[in-house]
């Protein structure tokens, strides 16, 4: 299979890659690579490599949202938003991760959140993950997976 992998300079994806080099042919994408935020970049790589998994690990910190909120609604809401499309319009499959953060963690000592849960993000980050994880969703496949 042929694997692309967004933000694969981070934790997650440095390692995603190294899982998959195993089997899979892998596209291991950093930011200079492939920045997520421009979509035209995105849908005209997305055309010529075709790749069969989008994986998308490139996301804003934690304290880098709380100084630009623009630019973390780019990255974290248009940018996985954005991949979802590409994958679509390949018939490809999408895989975008959510965060703890989307959960208010108010309730010290609770039972670990589960997806029945209600989100309540008290962040940026947080806000802006929900946001990216429904964005993504939205998109005209119905079984991206978060
Ligand atoms: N790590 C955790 O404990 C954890 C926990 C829960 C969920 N997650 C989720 O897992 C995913 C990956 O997180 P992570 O911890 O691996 O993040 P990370 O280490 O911060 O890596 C994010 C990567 O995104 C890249 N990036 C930034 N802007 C970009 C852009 N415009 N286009 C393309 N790439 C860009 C960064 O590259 P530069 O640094 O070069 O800009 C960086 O390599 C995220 O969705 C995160 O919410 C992580």
């Amino acid at each position: 299979m042929k694997v692309a992998i967004t933000g694969a300079g981070g934790l997650v994806g440095r390692h995603l890659a190294a899982r998959f080099a195993a089997k899979d042919e892998v596209l291991a994408l950093g930011h200079a690579d492939l920045d997520i935020t421009d979509l035209s970049a995105v849908l005209k790589w997305a055309e010529t490599e075709r790749p069969q998994l989008i994986v998308n690990c490139a996301v804003m910190g934690v304290d880098e949202c709380e100084r630009d909120e623009l630019a973390a609604r780019a990255l974290n809401v248009d940018g996985p938003r954005t991949l979802a499309e590409a994958a679509a319009r390949l018939d490809a499959e999408f895989v975008h991760f959510s965060s703890n953060y989307v959960f208010g963690g108010e309730e010290e000592g609770r039972e670990p959140y589960t997806l029945k849960d209600e989100p309540r993000p008290v962040n940026v980050y947080g806000r802006t993950k929900l946001a990216g994880s429904k964005a993504a969703g939205a998109s005209p496949r119905p079984d991206c997976a978060m």
